[in-house]
């Protein structure tokens, strides 16, 4: 996980298939390569999280909203996250402790949508010895955030 430590990043035009197919368009401010935060992690499940959460954020937020992903920088050195911030409907806190079990859907259905993906990516950050965690206020966006220990030589 590498990434630029003040969360400054350039703003791009998104390429998803979801916004393309439904005429969207958003913002996404993800971090600049010039500084580097290392974190311990498997590559190909990292990317597999974070592409969950972006594609949620894409999925279940408004036409014409933010979504940001910016990299943190944990306390003390120990473990570095990265958070995938969007301004779509937000979660209850009964919808926030039930959301990473399996087929858990939040009462939506018909959309293609299974519900495994936040219950496979909460079991893979934990088996890397991370966490995967939701912050929100129902009606103003919600935040995933991936933390992972940091890596030191
Ligand atoms: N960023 C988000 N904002 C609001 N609700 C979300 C967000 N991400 C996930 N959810 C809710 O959590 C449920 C479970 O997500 P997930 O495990 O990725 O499965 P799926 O996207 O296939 O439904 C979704 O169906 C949706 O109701
Ligand atoms: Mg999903």
């Amino acid at each position: 996980m590498r990434g630029n430590r003040s969360g400054a990043g350039g703003k791009t035009g998104c390429r998803h298939p979801e916004c393309a197919g439904a005429g969207k368009e958003y913002s996404c401010r993800a971090p600049g390569l010039a500084q580097e935060l290392s974190a311990r992690g498997e590559f190909r499940r990292v990317l597999q999280v974070l592409l969950n959460l972006i594609g949620n954020a894409i999925r279940y937020s408004p036409e014409n909203s933010r979504i940001e992903v910016a990299i943190e920088e944990g306390l003390a050195g120990q473990a570095h996250s990265v958070h995938v911030t969007d301004e779509g409907p937000g979660l209850t806190e009964e919808e926030q402790r039930k959301v990473f079990e399996r087929f858990e859907r939040l009462g939506r259905s018909g959309d293609g949508g299974s519900g495994l993906g936040l219950y496979i990516s909460h079991r893979l950050a934990a088996a890397m010895g991370g966490e995967l965690s939701v912050s929100s206020i129902k009606g103003q966006g919600a935040r995933f955030t991936l933390s992972l220990p940091a890596f030191s030589n």
